[in-house]
């Protein structure tokens, strides 16, 4: 008996969902089930998008039909051949021989690869950007090599704004019942399946990802209908933004995921303890036992997690088989950008700790501690310092709040902590100005839109830069937003000295200018804002500028760069001054000011910013 849901008024989900599946890929434990997605839109022509695994095939030859109610099938859109979306395809072909099936080079290919039939007789080629009208409905090809496999293409419905994805924004787990991420409370129930999907089907494609999501920026998409799991009509940023960060690499939670392969129980021991160590420092922690936990909830894990701990014993003189197994999962799932810690156990020859640092060192941006702790079959009481210690080059990267005794019901100190002022979201642009034949620019973090009729848009610039002079005396800027791709030298090309001794352009290439002829950056910016001031107001050490944006345009879809973003991952750590020198050294950009003390009323000569933001050189 058919079982089909309706999508819209012309397009019916007709997929099946499987629930006896042992393993997805052969590899990925489903206990919840899968679904495989097929979509029939009924516009003046019929169109099928994919086709189901062969597990399923009876169910959706019934709801095919049923769907059709009658029609003729004209075109199956092939977007992905991987067997799970193709296997019905030579059925399909006989059940309705006039159809077309309509599809890229390399899926023709792969098609002719896996199953036997005259497709030649069937295909109708498309290439991107190439369309096809079905009536109502213009169907745009997008293609998305490697997002999961080469030959994968994405199809745009423009007329009903729904992107049809293939792979990218699938899920683990059945449907039951329901068919819209809006039916279910996905963040709760779905979001970790969403990932595991995602990191372990496509996570070493991040590159391609993002290439795609660059494609997707452009239309205008109103529902997602994916190959597997949920389609998406609202909220679409709930799942888009998590593509976001996971196809950079980026962390979705500051915490420590601790693995662990143990025989004997000792090496758990001593994940355990540095788990409650990290607690009591108020770190979020999870820890998995990789012999026991799937090894794909554990690289969904490391997707999720900021900072990841392996504590291995060893054996047959290399690394515990099933950490062994997961290490070089990860490395093939082109794990990046984490800070590791590493916990090794031997009785004889401990050398899981190496093996690991070696096969996770050639991964990129992984930044493994120096200090491994390496124990000899169980930690002793002299050995619980070393954990102590990682725990505490661990939680060196989670600065804790003054305040942190709030969350233990302890009295709140009545004081103003300036520290608590980093917890306000800020961005950080380049403030350009024009004076004359002279052009400058500074960094500054305080740019928001204020009003909408028409635009405008507030920016604090401090009194000591030379672009503020020009801004209150010609009325004019620009702001180029930064992105993350932003590297250090910008910051300090025009963060770090003033513009009245040196021409802060210098060798900066062609001078791209805005209508108002302010120069702007075209590199590492996402977008650029001309303002005209309309009043300055006096706040003590800086001006406060309104201004009515006149010119603004978006360069590229690369992500703002955020204050704690350039914190964590531009800025360099600052370095102690060799020689065990005194001084104290500047939290926002690492100068270091030589003495036994710092005047109260010191300004950081770089960054121009006060004694508050220097501490004491340890
Ligand atoms: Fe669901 Fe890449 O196939």
């Amino acid at each position: 008996m058919y079982c089909i849901k309706k999508v819209t008024d012309d397009l019916i989900w007709v997929g099946a969902n499987d629930r006896r599946l042992a393993l997805f890929e052969g590899v990925y434990s489903v206990p919840a089930g899968v679904s495989y997605n097929s979509y029939l839109l009924t516009d003046e022509k019929t169109v099928l998008f994919d086709t189901v695994d062969k597990a399923v095939r009876q169910r959706f030859l019934e709801n095919v039909e049923k769907a059709l109610n009658g029609r003729k099938l004209d075109y199956l859109v092939v977007q992905h051949v991987e067997p799970d979306h193709s296997a019905v395809i030579p059925e399909l072909i006989r059940q309705y021989p006039g159809i077309k099936i309509v599809c890229g080079a390399r899926v023709l290919e792969f098609i002719k690869q896996f199953y036997d039939f005259d497709i030649d007789a069937h295909v109708h080629l498309v290439e991107e950007n190439d369309t096809l009208n079905t009536g109502k409905h213009t169907l745009h090809f997008v293609m998305a090599p490697m997002v999961h496999w080469p030959e994968v293409m994405m199809t745009y419905d423009s007329t009903a704004k729904i992107l049809f994805s293939a792979d990218a924004f699938g899920c683990f787990g059945a449907l039951n019942g329901a068919l819209f991420a809006d039916e279910v409370d996905f963040a709760k129930d779905y979001m970790d399946e969403a990932r595991r999907y995602y990191s372990n089907i496509v996570g070493k494609y991040g590159v391609q990802v993002e290439s795609v999501l660059d494609k997707a920026s452009a239309l205008d998409i109103e529902m997602i209908c994916p190959l597997h799991g949920f389609v998406w009509r609202t909220n679409l940023s709930e799942i888009v933004s998590k593509y976001m960060l996971w196809s950079r690499y980026e962390p979705e939670e500051r915490g420590v995921m601790i693995a662990y392969a143990s025989v004997y129980g000792n090496t758990e021991n001593a994940a355990e303890i540095l788990a409650c160590r990290l607690r009591d420092k108020g770190i979020k922690t999870v820890i998995f036992d990789v012999s026991v936990t799937p090894a794909s909830e554990i690289v969904s894990a490391a997707f999720k997690w900021s900072h990841l701990v392996f504590a291995s014993t060893t054996y047959n003189a290399g690394i515990f088989v099933t950490m062994e197994a997961l290490i070089n999962d990860l490395a093939a799932h082109n794990i990046q950008n984490r800070r590791v810690a590493i916990i090794e156990n031997g009785s004889w020859a401990p050398t899981s700790g190496g093996l690991i640092r070696e096969i996770l060192g050639k991964c990129e941006k992984i930044n493994i501690l120096e200090n491994n702790v390496s124990i000899l079959s169980g930690l002793k009481k002299a050995q619980v310092s070393d954990i102590e210690a990682m725990a505490q080059a661990i939680g060196a990267d989670f600065p804790a709040p003054a305040g942190a005794a709030a969350q233990n019901n302890q009295t709140v100190p009545n004081t103003v902590d300036p520290n608590t002022m980093f917890k306000l979201s800020y961005g950080l642009f380049v403030l350009t100005a024009r004076d004359g034949n002279k052009d400058n620019g500074c960094i500054i973090n305080t740019v928001m839109q204020i009003t909408v009729t028409p635009i405008k848009i507030t920016i604090g610039v401090n009194k000591a830069n030379y672009t503020h002079d020009m801004i209150l005396k010609t009325g004019k800027f620009n702001v180029s937003v930064l992105s993350e791709k932003a590297p250090f030298h910008v910051f300090q090309q025009f963060g770090f000295h003033s513009g009245k001794d040196t021409d802060k352009f210098a060798g900066s290439g062609e001078a791209l200018r805005t209508e108002n002829g302010v120069r702007y950056l075209s590199e590492w910016t996402n977008g650029v804002i001309s303002g005209e001031v309309k009043e300055a107001i006096d706040c003590g050490t800086h001006t406060l500028f309104i201004a009515e944006v006149k010119q603004a345009f978006s360069l590229s879809r690369d992500a703002s760069v955020t204050y704690q973003y350039y914190f964590d991952n531009i800025k360099p750590k600052p370095q102690p001054p060799k020689g065990n020198k005194k001084g104290f050294v500047c939290k926002i950009c690492g100068y270091v000011h030589e003495g036994d003390t710092l005047p109260d009323d010191f300004i950081c000569p770089l960054c121009k910013h006060g004694a508050a933001d220097f501490e004491k050189l340890q």
